[in-house]
Order: structure tokens, then sequence, then C-alpha cells
């Protein structure tokens, strides 16, 4: 069939984006979904700073690529083999497709499965396939599987959680990547418990979900930090008990004076490694910090080494929050209805597909949370 499509076709070009349009809009053609694969209509998608990491180079992707992977949307047709989703169902969508038979799946981290791995890093879906192609028949890339800046997608069926009909499709899309690893890091990565003190860097739509989280975790305090002091002054909206601006250099030693040494746990979700070395610096001895943040791959972080052995620090990595989706998306799903996780707080405002250039100028500028793109058609 034919649909239209956000088509990223070459890495780095310069911002504003709006002027040097990363991305086209255009036509592309969809093959009809193969074996275990769901043709999705996309009802919303968010605008992730992993999708900008694409656009300016610090995440590394094939190209020609349709970007987008956080989504959500409605199964219009599948193909053979699909037993568990049916045309009209509603779906969130998972940016790590999982085999369920690798190693990491099989001990219950599907965020880590390694056929899914390998899919994204070749731009294809979990069966090796690239069903989207330009006009002239080249094939195009999927990102993560899920290539949601577009009217429609085909996706493996391990890359979809089938969801209760009555959430509205924008608040449902965020689900798929900021809520699953925000909140993921703080309730699964961190398993922060009640009554702790945490802190949480970089408040973009992953940080203000992990603020959630500790926040429904039963934080005593939640100290939130970033160079912007709109997303300070926001934080404090949604139950940041503390915050600090990054920029300070004193705020480490601002945070150990106001929290009787510094945070239990820290969880970093900006993406820079000056944030990671704030995240450090402001956990206390014995404490976890997290990181969700992708920077450049070549980008290295010091520690010391005798600071780690005799403070008994943590540092852990956290992807797609390690997430189990088809758990955790039902279960955030649920606290979100009982008004315990207001993630529909981290919308900034709609686009259309057309309006995506714009969109990213508007992430990149940090003046969004969670911009959603939602398809006009
Ligand atoms: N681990 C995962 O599974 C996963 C999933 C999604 C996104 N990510 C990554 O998480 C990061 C955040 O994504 P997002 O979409 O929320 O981004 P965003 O652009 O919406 O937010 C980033 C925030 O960090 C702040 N910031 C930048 N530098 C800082 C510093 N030195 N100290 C404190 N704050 C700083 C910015 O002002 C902004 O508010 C990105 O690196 C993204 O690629 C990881
Ligand atoms: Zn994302
Ligand atoms: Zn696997």
């Amino acid at each position: 069939m034919q649909t239209r499509a956000a088509v990223l076709t070459a890495i780095g070009k310069p911002a504003p984006y709006a002027a040097s349009r990363p991305l086209e809009v255009r036509p592309v053609s969809l093959e009809e979904p193969g074996y275990g694969e769901v043709l999705i209509r996309i009802r919303a998608a968010g605008l992730c700073h992993s999708d900008l990491s694409v656009i300016n180079g610090s995440r590394p992707r094939p190209v020609p690529m349709v970007l987008g992977h956080e989504a959500a949307g409605e199964v219009v047709d599948v193909g053979p083999g699909v037993d568990r989703l049916q045309p009209g169902d509603h779906v969130v969508c998972a940016f790590v497709p999982s085999c369920g038979h690798c190693g990491p799946c099989q001990e219950g981290r599907p965020n880590l499965c390694e056929a899914g791995a390998e899919a994204n890093a070749r731009g294809t879906l979990l069966s090796g396939a690239r069903r989207l192609h330009a006009e002239d028949g080249d094939s195009l890339h999927h990102h993560l599987g899920v290539s949601a800046f577009a009217e429609y997608a085909v996706m493996s069926q391990h890359s979809l959680v089938r969801v209760p009909p009555d959430v509205p499709f924008d608040e449902l899309a965020v689900f798929g990547c900021a809520v699953m690893t925000g909140v993921g890091a703080v309730v699964n990565t961190a398993r922060v418990p009640a009554g702790a003190l945490v802190a949480v860097i970089g408040l973009g739509g992953v940080g203000l979900a992990a603020l959630l989280g500790a926040a429904a975790a039963g934080a005593r305090r939640i100290v939130a930090i970033d160079v912007n002091p709109a997303k300070l002054r926001l934080a404090e909206t949604l139950g940041a008990t503390d915050v600090f601006d990054a920029r300070d250099p004193d705020v480490a030693p601002q945070v150990q004076a106001a929290t009787g040494g510094g945070v239990e746990f820290a969880i970093e979700t900006a993406g820079a490694v000056a944030a990671l070395e704030t995240a450090f610096r402001v956990t206390r001895r014995g404490g976890m910090t997290v990181t969700t943040g992708l920077p450049h791959p070549d980008a290295r972080f010091a520690l010391s080494p005798a600071l780690l052995t005799a403070e008994e620090r943590t540092l852990k990595g956290s992807y797609v929050g390690s997430c189990v989706p088809s758990r955790d998306i039902p279960r955030y799903l649920e606290m979100y209805r009982r008004g315990r996780l207001p993630v529909n707080r981290l919308l900034s405002g709609h686009i259309s597909l057309d309006d995506i250039n714009d969109g990213f100028d508007r992430l990149d500028r940090g003046e969004v949370n969670r911009l959603v793109m939602v398809p006009s058609t």
C-alpha cells in the first residue's frame, strides 16, 4: 500500500531543521505484513531525544530511515502466524522487539533481546525484512522496529502490546518510550523503595516520567536537576521537593547539604556526560547511580575505581527501563488510570506529520517535553 512517512535521508544536517529539513515527508510504499507481522495505523507518535540523536549523528543508524519509535495505533491487518492481535486492537509499540528464545529473553529481560538489538542496529524488522520502500523501489530502514512518523507501519507482533481501547492515543504513545524508560529506571532498574531519597538529572520526557515514577514509588524527597530553569519550575508541579540548576558549579555540595550527604538513588535522564557526572556526584556513599542517557557511543565517563570500592557505589545502565513491555505497560497504564502516574502532564502539544522538522527544532531548543505527532488521516 501507499502511505506517507518522514524519511531521514542524511545524518548531521544542521539545525534549524525547519530550514535544513533532515526529515522529508513523502509518499512511500509499505509491503503487506509478513509472517508474524502486523499492519498498524499510527494514531500518535512522540518525538523523543533518541530520534533527534539519529538526526544529529549522536546515535548513528543506517539511512535512509523512517524515524519514530514511541507510538500507539490501531491494528488494521495481520500477517500469517499472528495469534495475539486482530484488526481493531489498540496497541502501544515497544522499541526493542523480543524473540523469546535468546539468553536475555529466557532470563526475563526482553529489553536486552539479542535478535532485537541486532535487528534494531541493522534497521530491519525482527524477521530481518524491510517492508518500507521509496518511490524508486529502494528499501528504507526501520527505526527500532517501529518507524512511526508515518500514517501506517508494518511491525513485528513482538514489537506490540495490546492495550484497552479507552485511553487516548496521544497519552498511550508516551508509554512506549518515555514512561517505560523513566518509570522503569526507578521501579525496575533502581528498585527504589518507599521513603527513599531520589534525584533525577535531566527533565525531558524521560526524566519527568522518572520523577512521576519516584513519586509513585513513595520517595520521601525528589531532587530535580536540569540546566533549564523552566524545566525546574515544571518539576516542582510534578512532585519535585527540591530543584537545582545543573549549571551551578556548586550543585553537588548543595544537594549533599540539602539531603544530609547526597541521595540514595540518582537517575540520569539527560543523555550528556556532564549530567552523568552530576548524577554520580549527588549520590551518597553506598548509593546507586542509574543512567538512561544515550550520548554518542564515543563519549567517555571518568570514574574513580577506589571511590566505587570504598564507598560501595553502584553505577547501573537502564535500557527501556529494564521493562518487560507486556507486563509493565499494562501495570503503568493502571497506575495512570488510578491517578498515580499522571503521564498526560508530559505532553506539550500536538503537531502534524508535515511539521515534524519544526517539532525537532522545538525539542532541540529544550522548549518542550513530549510533542506528539498525530497523522491527519
Ligand atoms: N535508556 C533508554 O532506553 C532510553 C529511552 C529513551 C531515551 N533515552 C535517552 O534519554 C535521554 C533523554 O531523552 P529525552 O527524550 O527525555 O530528552 P529531552 O531532550 O526531552 O530532555 C533532556 C533534558 O536534559 C536536560 N539536560 C541537558 N544537559 C544537562 C545537564 N548537563 N545536566 C542536567 N540536565 C541536562 C535538558 O535541558 C532537557 O531538559 C536521551 O539521551 C535519550 O536518547 C534513553
Ligand atoms: Zn525514545
Ligand atoms: Zn530474544
